[in-house]
């Protein structure tokens, strides 16, 4: 199964997509920590990179698309895969479907995992004290909510035209949320 999982920080895309990738052994790819692992490694862009994580701003769509892609090209992942924070942007997406396009591929179903702001917010300051994640800053968090507010909407519409896209009540607690997935992906009856 190739699934994309779509929502807000803390809507809880790392949490589902590490539980599904046990369940359907396949791998969790999620451009966050691609992205903080260049930072680790000290990669030519590792300070760019860093600077953008850090104020809550994307990282520019060719840095994210090329990190991204290259990761689903390994054999682990030619069976499936679930894409946790990736896509961000249309041009994410229309780069992903295209390159899965030319394997044969495509991307099977988009989960949105929707949360309200007041919810969200609650869960990453959090998640601050036992990760210490350096944008769990409540100033980084309202930029990464707002940003994430403004750009969501159209990768929903964009999954949604393709009939792909299953909205997802994230806001309730781990179980019920593990059950609702678990429902649209006709995992359980
Ligand atoms: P990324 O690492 O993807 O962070 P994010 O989108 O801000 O999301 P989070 O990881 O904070 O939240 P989550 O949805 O994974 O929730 P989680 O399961 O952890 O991206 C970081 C940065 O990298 C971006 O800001 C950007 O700079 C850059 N970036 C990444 N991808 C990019 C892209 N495609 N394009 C451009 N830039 C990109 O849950 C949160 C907390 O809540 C945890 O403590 C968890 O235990 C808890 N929790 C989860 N579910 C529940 C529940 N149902 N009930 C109660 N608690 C819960
Ligand atoms: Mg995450």
């Amino acid at each position: 199964m190739n699934l994309v999982l779509l929502g807000p920080p803390g809507s809880g895309k790392g949490t589902q997509a590490q539980r599904l990738a046990a369940v359907l052994r396949v791998p969790q790819v999620s451009s966050g920590e691609l992205l903080r692992a260049c930072v680790v490694e000290g990669a030519p862009i590792a300070g760019a990179i860093r600077e953008s994580i850090d104020r809550g701003a994307y990282v520019p769509d060719e840095v994210v698309i090329d990190l991204v892609l290259r990761r689903l090209e390994q054999p682990d992942a030619q069976t499936g895969f679930i894409l946790d924070g990736f896509p961000r942007t249309i041009v994410q997406a229309a780069s992903l479907d295209q390159a899965l396009a030319a394997r044969g591929r495509r991307v099977d179903v988009a989960l949105y995992l929707a949360a309200p702001l007041g919810i969200l917010t609650l869960r990453l300051t959090g998640r601050r004290a036992i990760e210490g994640r350096t944008d769990d800053l409540p100033e980084v968090i309202q930029t990464r909510l707002r940003i994430s507010l403004d750009t969501l909407q159209p990768l929903i519409d964009y999954y949604n035209r393709q009939g792909k896209l299953v909205r997802i009540d994230a806001g309730k607690t781990v179980e019920e949320v593990d059950r609702e997935v678990d429902l649209a992906l006709g995992l359980v009856d």
